[in-house]
């Protein structure tokens, strides 16, 4: 499976990245047999969405070049982790307008979340779980998140074991969900599909 860590924060000083750098070399140690690899929202070109055909509409072809791009980087993974802070109780909003770009790309797909924020990001993975469940993504059970208080002593990311056993436990499952929805839509493809008599 390929998996995606979507490092969300566009902001200077950001926390995102140095996250999701210590969650690519935590999954890597994992030696499962999976690709991981950082997308970071600041090496992207994304415009505001400004499209007129909404983007669940599109089927994954767009008018702008650069949204083009954004759908053939992230259709190419099998599942996602989503480096989130929060921002006044949601999601960041440039990490929003990224996802709202897609539709089609995200769906069926799993998406697990490493959070963070005085309280650990929780209102961030709230509405997240809601916006992704309205495009269609699987959610899982459990997710990382890293209170500031807990985590961020002396503003420096300090995960340890326990947070780096967080980090593994939404891997697990979002290995194995990546695994079986990869496994259903080739199941939903006739052509592909041993059983299909052509
Ligand atoms: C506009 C704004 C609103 C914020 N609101 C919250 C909030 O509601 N809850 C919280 O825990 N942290 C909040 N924060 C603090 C962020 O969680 C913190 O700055 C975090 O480091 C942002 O992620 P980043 O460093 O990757 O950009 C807010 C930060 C900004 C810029």
């Amino acid at each position: 499976m390929k998996i995606a860590i979507f490092v969300g924060s566009v902001r200077n000083g950001r926390y995102a990245r140095i996250v999701g750098e210590w969650a690519l070399q935590q999954l890597e140690s994992r030696n499962d047999g999976n690709t991981y690899e950082i997308v970071d929202l600041m090496e992207q070109d994304i415009d505001p969405l400004t499209a007129e055909v909404l983007p669940g509409m599109a089927k994954g072809v767009y008018e702008d070049p650069k949204t083009t791009a954004w759908s053939e980087l992230i259709a190419g993974f099998d599942g996602y982790f989503f480096v989130t802070g929060e921002h006044n109780a949601s999601v960041p909003a440039m990490m929003k307008n990224a996802y709202d770009q897609l539709h089609i790309e995200w769906q069926n797909k799993p998406v697990g979340y490493i959070a963070y924020g005085g309280g650990g990001g929780i209102g961030a993975v709230k509405h997240w779980r809601d916006i992704t469940e309205r495009v269609g993504m699987i959610n899982l059970a459990t997710d990382a998140m890293f209170p500031f208080g807990e985590y961020f002593p002396d503003y420096v990311f300090t995960p340890g074991e326990r947070g780096a056993a967080m980090l593994h436990a939404v891997a697990d499952e979002l290995v194995d969900a990546s695994e079986r929805a990869a496994v259903s839509v080739e199941a939903q493809v006739p052509w592909q599909s041993p059983a299909h008599p052509l």
